[in-house]
């Protein structure tokens, strides 16, 4: 087995790592860096798109911790209509926040930039609340994939057009807790 896969998933429906953790992390220190000179002095919101962005978020207000930031933070549940491996045009409010945003400096979440509908919705949706800015931040950006008229603000890591699990991603809804990033192998998975 690879050192890469440290257990039975390897080879077996996923094909090649993309980030290790390592890697992950050490990007993501870099990131956090940036963030941190952007909104230092504002009273910081981070709110999270659910259920992608929950790993990336978690460790990333770890390293906002260790550059003084104490953000609040909140998380809202998008959903589009979507298989497994293809998100649909249509994207619908499932769950909202409930923390005041007028006049904060917002920190919009996810875990990746396809199409960029979902982050351009949520976008779109918050600023109704009156922030004072919003920046956006994704784990991963696919830019072949755009059709909204959207980019992200910070990013970790920009990646071709391959569908990938962990670090919150999902199939289906597994493989969201692998601590890197995989590449699928989409003839190994069950017939929908
Ligand atoms: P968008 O609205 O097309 O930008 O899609 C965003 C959502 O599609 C993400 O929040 C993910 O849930 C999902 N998605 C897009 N590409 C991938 C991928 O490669 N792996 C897992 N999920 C993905
Ligand atoms: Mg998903």
């Amino acid at each position: 087995m690879s050192e890469k896969f440290p257990n039975s998933l390897g080879g077996k429906y996923l094909k090649e790592v993309l980030f290790t953790e390592l890697e992950v992390k050490k990007r993501l220190g870099e990131m956090v860096f940036e963030i941190a000179r952007d909104c230092r002095g504002e009273e910081v919101v981070i709110v999270g798109i659910l259920k992608g962005s929950f790993m990336f978020l978690s460790d990333l207000v770890k390293f906002l911790y260790i550059q003084d930031i104490h953000p609040y933070i909140d998380f809202m549940v998008l959903s589009s209509y979507a298989s497994s491996t293809k998100s649909s045009g249509k994207v619908k409010l499932d769950r909202d926040i409930t923390t005041p945003l007028g006049g904060k400096w917002v920190l919009l979440i996810d875990d990746i930039l396809d199409t960029g509908r979902t982050l351009s919705f949520a976008k779109t949706y918050l600023y109704q609340s009156d922030p004072k800015e919003i920046k956006t931040c994704v784990f991963l950006d696919k830019p072949s994939r755009r059709i909204a008229n959207i980019e992200a603000d910070y990013h970790c890591f920009e990646i071709e057009d391959k569908f990938v699990v962990g670090y919150g991603l999902d199939w289906n809804n597994r493989f969201r807790n692998l601590p890197y990033v995989a590449v699928i192998d989409e003839s190994k998975l069950p017939a929908e």
